[in-house]
């Protein structure tokens, strides 16, 4: 039987991405992640007396603990998921994001170079090409601009893997996604972060005007895409992954006011009331706008959950699990939160 690593599956994205292991394969699956703040054992608790399922708390910049699971589990492959992963932590404190984005990084690649392995997906993002002007949109090969200290570490990260494939033979790859969202996403992030607050009676702080644009891409249809790239994609290749569902923040989160309003959440009125223009993210990128081309014709990859289908089931999602947004953002969030939003990224605090 195969055995992939899967790294930072606590997180978000990766406890999607072992289920769909779980659910389409037969690959047995080693989940390697430190538990930081972002990691919750809970989105994987029914896998713990699964088989095919092993966790291992170690971080991926520790170079005794990456070889022992080497040693121990010659995995077949890597997909590489654990990162820090929030922009707004990035402006406070860049330096935990080299630590993990790019140290953590290394080390893995060498045991991989060292043991072998047949595939090395890093788990990459959109916001390594930087944000552009209307009208353009990013191929696989466009140059790496990126904005924040999140981004510049993912896009070192990127990088690294691709020298490791050329000097080394490592078999990299990199898939590039936009925005995920949908079910356990941490309330940091902008949808989850809304609900969180409507739902605690709290404002709905929109960073500037609110006209920045995204793409979002259901977090089931990504790790369609990430699947596929494990068993088919090219070593060396770079695979963008988006939905085509551009909106703009304002839009996402009127969005997401008007499914709570429909739920009895808020009325109408308070969800106008709440919503709060505060000052913009330093460096804020306006837009980002991916070419899928490449993983649509040499993989038929292609989206299945339309953005307006895929954030009514994840409001609801969040509204049957409002016991789980408390329990996340208990502890450390509210000095987090403070620095960000109270203080204006930090000052002060
Ligand atoms: P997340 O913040 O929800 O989870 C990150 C996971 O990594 C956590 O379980 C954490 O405990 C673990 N981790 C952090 N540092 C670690 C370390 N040193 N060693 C081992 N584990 C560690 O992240 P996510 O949103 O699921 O993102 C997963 C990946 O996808 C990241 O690489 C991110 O850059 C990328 N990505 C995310 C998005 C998005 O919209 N969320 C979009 C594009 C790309
Ligand atoms: P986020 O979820 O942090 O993802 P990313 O920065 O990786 O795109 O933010 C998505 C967009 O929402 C981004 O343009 C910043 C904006 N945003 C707000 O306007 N208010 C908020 O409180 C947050 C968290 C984000």
């Amino acid at each position: 039987m195969k055995t992939v690593l899967v790294t930072g599956a606590c997180g978000f994205i990766g406890s999607h991405f072992v289920r769909a292991l779980q659910g389409h394969t037969t690959y047995r699956v080693v989940n390697l992640d430190k538990l930081t703040y972002a990691g919750d054992l809970a989105r994987l608790d029914d896998l713990n007396d699964h088989d095919r399922y092993r966790f291992v708390r170690g971080d991926i910049a520790d170079p005794e603990v990456v070889d022992t699971v080497f040693q121990q589990e010659a995995p077949w492959a890597v997909v590489n998921f654990a990162a820090e992963t929030h922009v707004d932590r990035s402006i406070l404190d860049s330096a935990p994001f080299l630590k993990t984005n790019v140290d953590g990084l290394q080390v893995l690649l060498e045991a991989a170079r060292r043991n072998g392995v047949a595939r090395f997906v890093q788990i990459s993002t959109d916001e390594v090409y930087g944000d552009l002007s209307d009208g353009d949109r990013s191929s696989e090969e466009a140059p790496l601009r990126p904005s924040s200290p999140y981004a510049a570490s993912k896009a070192a990260a990127d990088l690294l893997c691709l020298a490791y494939r050329r000097t080394y033979g490592v078999p990299s790859l990199l898939a590039r996604s936009s925005n995920n969202y949908g079910p356990w996403q941490f309330p940091e992030k902008l949808i989850p972060l809304m609900i969180g607050n409507a739902i605690g009676g709290r404002m709905l702080p929109v960073y500037g005007d609110g006209s920045q644009r995204r793409d979002w891409l259901h977090v089931t249809d990504n790790c369609r895409a990430i699947l596929l790239l494990l068993e088919r994609g090219e070593a060396g290749a770079v695979y963008n992954i988006a939905a085509t569902e551009q909106r703009t923040n304002l839009e996402v989160i009127r969005a997401v006011c008007a499914m709570l309003v429909d739920q009895g959440v808020l009325s109408a009125q308070q969800a106008l009331m709440r919503i709060r223009f505060v000052a913009d993210r330093p460096g804020h990128d306006k837009r980002y706008d991916m070419d899928t081309s490449r993983i649509r014709g040499e993989l038929g990859w292609f989206p299945r959950i339309r953005f307006d289908e895929g954030i009514r089931h994840t409001v609801l999602w969040y509204l049957e699990h409002r016991e789980w947004i408390g329990r996340t953002t208990q502890g450390d969030f509210a000095d987090y939160y403070e620095a960000v939003y109270a203080n204006n990224w930090g000052r002060g605090s």
